[in-house]
């Protein structure tokens, strides 16, 4: 008989909980979104986070219980994505899966909210997809990692500055599109020119596998309101807005593709898989499938729904399972991401 997870996310602004079986087989992925909440600020609150965290969290996981059709009896056993994230919405997460653990009487497992990102891409595939490189693209992390396999994660260099969802957040408000921004700059950008300006592309042209984005947006503040000048009118729907939209959003897949490409080509790994909410951008999909055909790569990108925060990327912890690795129940809730967990 298979065992039944229950999985809690709580690390930024969705609640989630997921409940899937040990052959990972996903019967609940409930997502209850703040973004409404959050909107009006241009970005996550973490206070307003937590808050709302501890008022979902029991409804998102009865709603989860209904659609897998289980009962709590029927949990076999409870993991946690306790890092990276805001400590504040983390400890809500990390609490209630405690308590779980403790009364079912079942197993605790902890997994790593940035590393569960590129198990979705494994969980999509319906394969092993380890060795590979991964890229995480998210509002908090950009990420290249050696994925040695799914409990094995070397990081080979990351962001500098501004993660990329989080230069698509500010971009977005910049050009006075809305909250989340990456989509509203994706949709922007449908209808203009990518070329139209030729905003920085910082780290190409180096092997150091870093990246950056604050000057990108310092560009494309510079564009609208002139150079120097980061104050001034917000920009009106229309072509220069869309070209704007467009040119930022080439500069960041260029780069993206241009460090993924070279992570590939320094480990001679034959595999790529993304995750995390800005590999949902269907032009960055796009540029790395070509990228992935020239190079002879085998490329592993989730579905929409996988590519965002959600719970059941937290089956990475199946894998501890097998070798029974648990958490304590004195497992702390770590903001920062601090390798392997
Ligand atoms: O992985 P995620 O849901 O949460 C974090 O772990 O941070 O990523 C959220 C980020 C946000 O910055 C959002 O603007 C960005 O992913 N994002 C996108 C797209 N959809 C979400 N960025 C670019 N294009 C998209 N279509
Ligand atoms: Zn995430």
């Amino acid at each position: 008989m298979s065992t039944n997870f229950l999985a809690i996310e709580s690390s930024c602004d969705e609640t989630s909980i997921a409940i899937f079986t040990d052959d990972l087989t996903i019967r609940a992925n409930v997502v209850a979104s703040q973004t409404e909440l959050h909107a009006r600020f241009h970005g996550v609150v973490p206070e307003v986070a937590a808050r709302a965290h501890m008022q979902q969290l029991l409804p998102t996981m009865d709603e989860a219980l209904r659609q897998a059709n289980l009962k709590l009896a029927d949990i076999g056993a409870v993991v946690v994505l306790n890092s990276p994230g805001l400590v504040g919405a983390l400890l809500v997460g990390v609490s209630a899966a405690k308590m779980l653990a403790l009364t079912l009487d079942v197993p605790l497992l902890s997994a790593n909210h940035i590393e569960a990102h590129i198990y979705a891409a494994r969980m999509a595939a319906g394969r092993d997809i380890f060795p590979c490189v991964g890229l995480v693209v998210s509002g908090g992390h950009t990420s290249l990692f050696h994925c040695k396999s799914a409990l094995d994660f070397d990081l080979l260099g990351g962001t500098i500055d501004d993660a990329a969802g989080e230069a698509f957040d500010k971009v977005a408000t910049i050009l006075g599109l809305g909250f989340p921004g990456g989509p509203a700059v994706e949709r922007e950008a449908a209808s203009g020119d990518p070329k139209a300006h030729a905003f920085p592309r910082s780290f190409l042209k180096e092997d150091r596998l870093a990246f950056s984005f604050s000057g990108l947006k310092t560009a494309v503040l510079y564009a609208i309101h002139g150079v120097g000048k980061t104050k001034g009118p917000v920009p009106s729907p229309g072509k220069p807005r869309a070209d704007q939209a467009a040119s930022f959003q080439q500069a960041v897949v260029d780069v993206l593709v241009a460090k993924a490409r070279q992570a590939l080509r320094q480990t001679g790994l034959k595999r790529l898989a993304i995750g995390g909410g800005v590999s949902a951008n269907r032009v960055l999909q796009a540029a790395l499938e070509t990228m992935a055909q020239r190079e002879k790569v085998e490329l592993f990108i989730p579905p929409m729904m996988l590519c965002t925060d959600n719970a059941a990327m937290a089956a990475i912890a199946v894998e501890k399972w097998h070798k029974q690795m648990w958490a304590p129940l004195d497992l702390d809730a770590v903001p920062n991401y601090l390798g392997k967990n």
